[in-house]
Parts: C-alpha cells; sequence; structure tokens
C-alpha cells in the first residue's frame, strides 16, 4: 500500500494545513504499518507551470511526441503515476484568495490527462482514476460553511476529483483561522474527530 502526502502551504512552520497532514499521515501509518509514505511538497520543489512543451507532454500520446515534448514525457508521467500508484492520497491545500495555491493547481494540472484519468462519451464524462482514498487537508482563514462568500478552493477540489472519479473523497478542516488562537484549537480539535473516523 503505498500513502501519497501532498503539501502546498508557503507558511511554513506556522502552516496549520501541514499540520493537518501531519496528523493524517500518522493516522494511516498507524492504520497500515507497512505502508510506504511517499511525500511530495509543493513549494520545496515546485513543479513549474505548465507550457506548450509540458502540455503537450501531459496530454498527447506519447507516439506523437516531437523530441522536446518526448524529453518533457517522464517527469510530467511521473507526477501522475505516482499519484495511480497511491492507496490514500493526503492533500494539504490551504485557501489562498478564495481558491487553492498555484503550486496545487500545477499539481491538479499534471492529473487531469484525457484517456488516463478521464475521458469523455456521448454519454458525459467518464473519471477513470477512482480505486484511491482523497483526504483534503483544509484551511482557511474565514468561515465558509455559512455559503457567504463564494469559495472556490474545497469546491474546486470537489469538482476535480469528482471528475476524475475518485468517489472516495474526505474534507479534514480548520476554519476561521484568522479569528485567533481559541479558534484554531477549536478546529483542530473537531479536524482531530473527523481523522478518528477515516
Ligand atoms: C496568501 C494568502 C491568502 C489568503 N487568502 C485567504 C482567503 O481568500 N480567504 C480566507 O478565508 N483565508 C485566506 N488566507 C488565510 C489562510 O487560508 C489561512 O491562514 C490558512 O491557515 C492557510 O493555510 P496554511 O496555514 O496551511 O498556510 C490567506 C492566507 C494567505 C497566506
Amino acid at each position: 500500500m503505498q500513502i501519497l502526502r501532498i503539501d502546498s502551504s508557503t507558511t511554513g512552520d506556522q502552516s496549520i494545513s501541514r499540520r493537518l497532514t501531519d496528523e493524517l499521515v500518522a493516522h494511516f501509518t498507524a492504520k497500515h504499518p507497512d505502508a510506504t509514505v511517499v511525500t511530495r511538497d509543493l513549494v520545496a520543489e515546485p513543479l513549474a507551470h505548465i507550457d506548450p512543451i509540458t502540455t503537450k507532454a501531459i496530454r498527447t500520446a506519447p507516439e506523437t511526441h516531437e523530441e522536446a515534448v518526448a524529453a518533457a514525457y517522464p517527469d510530467q508521467r511521473a507526477v501522475l503515476d505516482e499519484f495511480l500508484a497511491s492507496d490514500i492520497v493526503i492533500v494539504g491545500a490551504p485557501m489562498y484568495n478564495f481558491t487553492i495555491p498555484s503550486q496545487l493547481k500545477a499539481w491538479l494540472d499534471r492529473l487531469g490527462v484525457p484517456g488516463v484519468t478521464f475521458t469523455y462519451s456521448e454519454a458525459g464524462p467518464e473519471g477513470l482514476a477512482g480505486g484511491r482514498k482523497v483526504v483534503i487537508a483544509s484551511a482557511r482563514g474565514g468561515e465558509y460553511s455559512n455559503d457567504q462568500i463564494a469559495e472556490n478552493q474545497e469546491s474546486l477540489l470537489t469538482t476535480f476529483f469528482g471528475f476524475i472519479g475518485v468517489d472516495d473523497l474526505h474534507f479534514v478542516r480548520v476554519e476561521k483561522a484568522g479569528f485567533g488562537p481559541d479558534a484554531i484549537a477549536a478546529g483542530f480539535q473537531a479536524a482531530k474527530q473527523e481523522i478518528a473516523k477515516l
């Protein structure tokens, strides 16, 4: 069994989502002591924004690749293969300016691959990347459960992972991080209860 841990917070040792990904790794390794844990820190080692070469490498068939695209392909495909080889995927996903950090978006850009993780037919889109558990470690400054402000962080991740066929998707969240230490402590307490259920 492989557990993949993804982090995308830029707030270093102050990071709430990194504390949550720590807790989630501890939880799942206790449950699956033989699991291999693979860590991808998208801030320490960022993936570049996609460009004309990497877009082709990610999204077109290898036999159609010209030299530069063929050269780019192995590194791009490795990101997808790492995800596909994982049974549990833990994704640290802070809310930055109402959406996910661009580092995390660059990772998603390697996973949405026609013919591999999704396909279209007359019946509509079909996700092909099910069969794994994905747990989002969400952290945000405000409170969004009251629906007063639109958010494109958890909703984006719900749409994306649903589209590629992940039906075992969970959110563990600390919100109201901007309200101060008491709110953060209450958020962690609630999050730990959610983690225990996974
Ligand atoms: C660059 C940046 C942008 C942020 N934008 C928002 C925002 O749009 N809405 C919000 O509720 N909180 C926002 N916050 C607060 C974070 O969501 C909150 O601090 C959260 O804990 C971040 O996760 P992290 O601690 O793992 O970095 C922002 C924080 C940063 C650093």
